[in-house]
């Protein structure tokens, strides 16, 4: 069977995808019986539209709505990025008949609800394991591999970049700025690393995690996010002073009313806990569910060939599907705006926390802001101070007992407003 593809982005990710399909081009049409052929490449420059492995006969153009239109074209590979410029081909192609696969998370996030039912109205796929986690199959693992559990919760290490640059932090000691630094030398962040460390990317990510996982839509616009600018040296030796390792973590969960909490924000993970070992530009998916119990999926969450495996993985289940005729229908029609999720807010989520203060060395101090502490019903578990800072910036360490998100979010803000205070307080949560 032919199957004829439009390359839309030639840059990391489409290069690996002619990679892939030239290298295993024997085995798919000899074992699996399926001829793919790039027919059309489109980048946003002409220079890009040269690669050895673009075949002579494919047409190369700058414009991608013209791919989207061709009739020749069965498959169309969105591997540009971007939000809003896909937005557009993807839709024209899916109306046009074509089937789509792309790896873009902030397409899906952003214009999902869109897309996911424009795909379902004209019976077409749109696939996208790359989107989320690499080359971790976890798309098909939630969709198809555990369909007979119930998801109880899960926790991820989702964006590398910030992966990277704890784990940096962690085993070598750099400050934040260092490691960032060194993320942007070796490509693993971008020049304007803000989508990245800010947590956007991951937000992203776990708003198609807890989709998929719960099959409601969750809106990324809704959930809470915090990166790891704030996180610091002291923070790093405080956990593991405490026996914990500092990660970016996604963590989605259900509540007994039914309510679906998933947010991202730095958290403490016990080093006992196989996330801790999740180290580098790595990625990780935990899961609890129901009938397998946890389970870890762990490995490559970026790079050419990693990616590049998960948009050939949806390639090869789409021609599987297009050779018996049946075509399974169209996943995520639920994906949409009247298909919401009811969302907990983080403010009436419970867990323990970890507050690092800066504050005077002056008598007192402490027991003030544990007074307000005290007032808003926060019950402390640990106070530590390190006395050998300078007398302007003293870092004292509070971890709590289970409290409710938004009394140390309403503390926080009288703490934080005390003259003996010099700089907001940073908080981490526990994981557990
Ligand atoms: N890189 C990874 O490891 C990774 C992992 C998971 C998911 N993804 C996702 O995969 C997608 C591609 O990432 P990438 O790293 O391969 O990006 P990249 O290296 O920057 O390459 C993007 C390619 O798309 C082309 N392009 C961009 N906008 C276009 C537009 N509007 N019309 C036509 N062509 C356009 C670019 O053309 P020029 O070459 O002319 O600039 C370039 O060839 C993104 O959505 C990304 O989030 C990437």
């Amino acid at each position: 069977m032919d199957i004829r593809i439009a390359l839309i982005g030639l840059g990391t990710v489409g290069q690996g995808v002619l990679e892939l399909l030239h290298r295993h081009r024997d085995f798919f049409a000899q074992s699996l019986g399926f001829r793919f052929e790039i027919v059309g490449v489109c980048a946003r420059r002409a220079e890009s539209l040269q690669h050895a492995l673009i075949p002579a006969t494919a047409i190369r153009t700058t414009d991608p709505l013209s791919l989207a239109q061709n009739p020749s074209i069965d498959v169309l590979i969105e591997v540009a990025g971007g939000e809003d410029a896909p937005r557009s081909f993807v839709s024209e192609a899916l109306a046009q008949g074509k089937h789509v696969i792309t790896a873009n998370k902030a397409l899906l996030a952003k214009h999902g609800t869109d897309l996911f039912p424009l795909a379902a109205k004209h019976q077409r796929a749109l696939s996208f394991e790359a989107a989320v986690g690499g080359g971790i199959p976890i798309i098909r693992t939630l969709e198809e591999s555990l369909i007979g559990n119930e998801i109880e919760g899960l926790a991820c290490i989702i964006n590398g970049t910030c992966n990277y640059i704890l784990t940096e932090m962690t085993q070598h000691g750099l400050a934040f700025e260092a490691a960032l630094s060194d993320a942007q030398r070796l490509g693993y962040a971008e020049a304007d690393p803000t989508f990245d460390i800010d947590g956007w990317d991951a937000l992203h990510k776990v708003s198609l995690l807890a989709s998929l996982a719960y099959g409601r839509f969750v809106d990324y616009t809704r959930l809470h996010v915090e990166g790891i600018r704030g996180v610091n040296l002291l923070d790093i030796r405080m956990a593991e002073e405490l026996g914990y390792s500092i990660k970016l973590l996604g963590v989605v969960n259900q509540g007994q009313d039914g309510r679906i909490s998933a947010a991202v924000y730095p958290s403490l993970v016990a080093k006992t806990h196989q996330l801790a070992a999740v180290n580098g530009v790595l990625n990780a998916v935990y899961l609890k569910t129901s009938g397998v119990g946890p389970l870890l999926l762990t490995g490559a969450g970026a790079g050419k060939l990693p990616t590049a495996s998960s948009v050939i993985a949806d390639l090869v289940a789409l021609a599987k599907q297009m050779q018996t005729g049946h075509a399974k229908p169209p996943s995520f029609a639920w994906f949409s705006r009247d298909n919401a999720a009811s969302l907990c807010p983080i403010d009436e989520l419970e867990t323990e926390f970890y507050l690092r203060l800066s504050t005077l060395d002056k008598p007192g101090v402490l027991s003030k802001v544990t007074g307000i502490l005290g007032e808003d019903g926060i019950s402390i578990r640990a106070l530590t101070q390190k006395p050998e800072h300078d007398a302007d910036n003293v870092p004292a360490f509070i971890l709590t007992h289970t409290t409710q998100n938004a009394r140390i979010r309403k503390a926080l803000l009288r703490v934080d407003a005390l003259e003996v205070v010099t700089a907001k307080t940073q908080v981490l949560r526990f994981w557990r």
